[in-house]
């Protein structure tokens, strides 16, 4: 097989269900895309992800959270376990542990997060069911870096959908996972193929355009 660019080598921490794991092997399937999944980690032996990397041939670790007394000792198994498979990336995807500084630090510019909303807006959980208390108008997902503070870092990239009259929380979930699936796989093949960089805190895409596109909710077209 004729070796193509180099691929970064990216494990996938997970919790849970994994649909945006799922999105990432996906994407990763296309031989130019520049990330490979070399791993997927769980701290939960029962994560349906794990079978969606299994069915993907892709390597599988589960690391058990509550089978260590203090932060620092799980971490450094996660890290054991990342450097014995090379990873050079670490993609959170649906990763329901919180990482101190010290695995953040070792870590800064090549971990990634996805949010299930606009950043800052609604950091922590439950998201949606806070954005429909808001009554916000727009609602999204957020990739970016990870720093030390809960859901903050620099931001790669934003996917906006409409909050709609009658959502309710499962509706907008919903919406927003659609997005979070087509937003992921882009932010990290960007940040995978060195096409992001951080200035003054803030992340800047190589090649991201003037950010024309914008999305505007009332539509005034639809107000008369
Ligand atoms: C997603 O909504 C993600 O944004 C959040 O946790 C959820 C994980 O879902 N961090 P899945 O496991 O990827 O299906």
């Amino acid at each position: 097989m004729p070796s193509g660019p180099k691929r970064r080598r990216t494990a996938v921490l997970i919790s849970g269900r994994g649909s945006n794991l799922q999105a990432l092997i996906d994407a990763a399937a296309a031989p130019d895309y520049p990330a490979e999944i070399v791993l997927v980690l769980s701290n939960r032996p029962d994560a349906r992800g794990l079978e969606r990397a299994a069915v993907a041939g892709i390597p599988t670790s589960v690391v058990p959270h509550r089978d260590y007394e203090t932060r620092a000792a799980f971490e450094a198994a996660l890290t054991e376990v990342l450097s014995e498979a090379g990873a050079e990336l670490v993609s959170l995807a649906g990763f329901m542990r919180v990482l101190t500084e010290a695995f953040v630090s070792r870590w800064q510019g090549r971990l990634v997060n996805i949010h299930p909303s606009l950043l800052p807006a609604f950091p922590g959980l439950d998201t949606h069911a806070r954005a429909l208390a808001a009554g916000v108008k727009l609602h999204g997902c957020s990739v970016h870096l990870v720093s030390t503070e809960v859901d903050e870092g620099p931001i790669i990239g934003q996917a906006a959908v409409p909050v709609l009259p009658g959502d309710d929380e499962a509706a907008l979930a919903a919406r927003v996972l659609e997005a979070e699936h087509r937003l992921y796989p882009l932010c990290l093949g960007l940040l995978a193929g060195d096409r992001v960089r951080v200035e003054g805190g803030t992340a800047v895409v190589e090649g991201g355009g003037d950010n024309a596109g914008r999305l505007l909710n009332p539509d005034p077209g639809s107000l008369r």
